[in-house]
């Protein structure tokens, strides 16, 4: 059987959800699916990148990310969208991107599609949860079935930085430099598997 295409869509300003998103494609291919990487277009001026060395530094490392287009959602067997907090909701960027995708929600492209959420915000309580829901409730709307994060993965238990129910979190600071913790990177990884297991299962 083909490995399921499982999308792997995100933003992330200074990194962190990028490190959360390649932890999500290293349990896509652990799970034998083919995890494609893509960020979105981005929203901020060139001054404010300029004019601010961690988000330099965050856009060279990423630089060699493919950058979604609406009509690659198409071909997917699976999909993750992954954001940084902003206010208790999913970023612009991202949903700037979402809100290009009418055609694919016409043509019902994600209908009965696997799909996942994660996120990271810079305190414990400033919104991770509602971050998730945010992006999901864009998923459930194409047509998408929401996988969350099952207890039986033990570090959801034991994490004190993020990981929820709803998908994987991690909390990096108000500076944005504390990369996610291993707990949390684990708990992405798990996401990345289950939802590649449920695309395949979907596929037969
Ligand atoms: C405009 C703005 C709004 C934000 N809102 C929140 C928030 O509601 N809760 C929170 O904990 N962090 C908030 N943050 C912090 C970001 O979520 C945090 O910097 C981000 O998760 C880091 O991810 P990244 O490294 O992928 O950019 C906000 C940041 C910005 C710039």
């Amino acid at each position: 059987m083909a490995r399921p295409k499982i999308g792997i869509i995100y933003y992330s300003m200074f990194g962190n959800t990028y490190k959360m998103a390649k932890a999500v494609c290293g349990g896509v291919d652990e799970a034998e699916g083919e995890a494609l990487l893509y960020t979105v277009p981005d929203l901020l001026p060139d001054s404010v990148v300029n004019s601010n060395e961690s988000i330099k530094k965050a856009k060279e490392f990423q630089s060699k990310v493919k950058i979604a287009k609406p009509e690659d959602i198409e071909s997917l067997d699976g999909i993750i969208l992954g954001s940084p907090t902003r206010f208790g909701n999913m970023c612009a960027q991202l949903r700037n991107f979402m809100d290009q995708t009418g055609s694919q929600w016409i043509k019902g492209s994600l209908i009965n599609k696997p799909a996942g959420v994660f996120c990271c915000t810079a305190s414990l309580h400033g919104g991770q949860e509602t971050t998730l829901i945010s992006m999901a409730f864009t998923l459930i709307h194409h047509g998408a079935i929401i996988i969350g994060v099952p207890y039986s993965i033990k570090e959801l238990a034991e994490t004190k930085t993020g990981g929820t129910p709803y998908g994987p979190t991690a909390v990096v600071g108000e500076n944005a430099d504390q990369s996610p913790a291993e707990t949390d990177l684990t708990i992405a990884r798990e996401l990345g598997k289950r939802v590649t297991f449920i695309a395949k299962k979907l596929k037969n």
